[in-house]
């Protein structure tokens, strides 16, 4: 299969009003994140997406590291939404969100959402969200949405050992390869659609969806913020985007996504 992605398919056979037009692709870069910010700043509209072979300087939330080898997805969505600076959280539900359905539907695999940016399949994470917002003012001037879907490689041998466990990929769970423009479009497509349902009918029906894709509510879970932990059973997702916690003293806590991570105590 090969790794290089060839924009010109993808945009041919595009069904998508804006997200996607333009596609700016190149074999490698530090961030596709920092690289969509320079497109801002230059002026590029809503809906461009700049994508790369591999990352040399992938980043993750929380400051981390984020590994990627050729034969992932790495691409970053630019984004203006009429949202106030605190709600362009919820981008990263229905980013999640369009990342699950997709992989559910192009696949067939049982793709769910962690709180507050994970896709998993078999437990193990195949995707993670990076939304970035640049503010003027009080307003949003525009947002910055990376998705990172590990596709084509083996865990074992482009990850290193302490993600064995915790990480998956397509080629590691499908046990092939699959072709990354198919991929691409797909999601696409499924972004789009689902950000003009968020724009008119609200967030609400994009959270209510995608808490049918989740399986850690109702569990015991750890939340880490720092050195700050803290233990509970995640009893909601609210319209803000918050977990609700109940602490062991019957209280309810609200987590806001910020600097966070979430571990399922089994
Ligand atoms: C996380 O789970 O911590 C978020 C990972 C986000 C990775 C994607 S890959 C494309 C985009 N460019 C980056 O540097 N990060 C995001």
């Amino acid at each position: 299969m090969p790794l290089k992605i060839k924009v010109e398919k993808v945009q041919e056979e595009l069904r998508t009003h804006f997200i996607g037009k333009y596609i700016f692709f190149t074999r490698e870069i530090g961030s596709t994140n920092d690289w969509a910010k320079e497109l801002a700043e230059m002026g590029a509209p809503e809906g461009t997406v700049a994508i790369a072979g591999t990352q040399t300087a992938g980043r993750g939330r929380v400051g981390r590291r984020w590994h990627s080898p050729k034969g992932g997805l790495w691409f970053s969505v630019i984004l203006k939404p009429d949202l106030k600076p605190s709600e362009t959280v919820k981008l990263v539900f229905w980013a999640s969100l369009a990342v699950a359905e997709t992989l559910r539907e192009l696949y067939g695999l049982k793709a769910e959402v962690k709180w507050p940016n994970d896709v998993l399949v078999n437990g193990r994470k195949i995707c993670g969200i990076l939304s970035e917002t640049k503010t003027v003012g009080e307003k949003v001037d525009y947002v910055v949405v990376g998705v990172g879907v590990n596709a084509n490689f083996k865990v074992e041998n482009e990850l290193p050992p302490e993600l064995w466990e915790t990480a998956t990929s397509l080629e590691t769970t499908l046990g092939k390869q699959v072709a990354l423009e198919h991929l691409l479009k797909a999601l696409l497509e499924k972004l789009e659609n689902l950000y003009q349902t968020f724009l008119k009918e609200g967030f609400a029906l994009i959270l209510a969806k995608w808490k049918t894709y989740t399986s850690f509510l109702g569990c015991e879970v750890e939340v880490y913020s720092g050195n700050e932990k803290l233990e509970g059973l995640a009893s909601d997702v609210d319209e803000e985007g918050a977990l609700v916690l109940r602490l062991r003293d019957g209280s309810l806590k609200r987590v806001f996504a910020g600097d966070l991570s979430l571990k399922i105590r089994r």
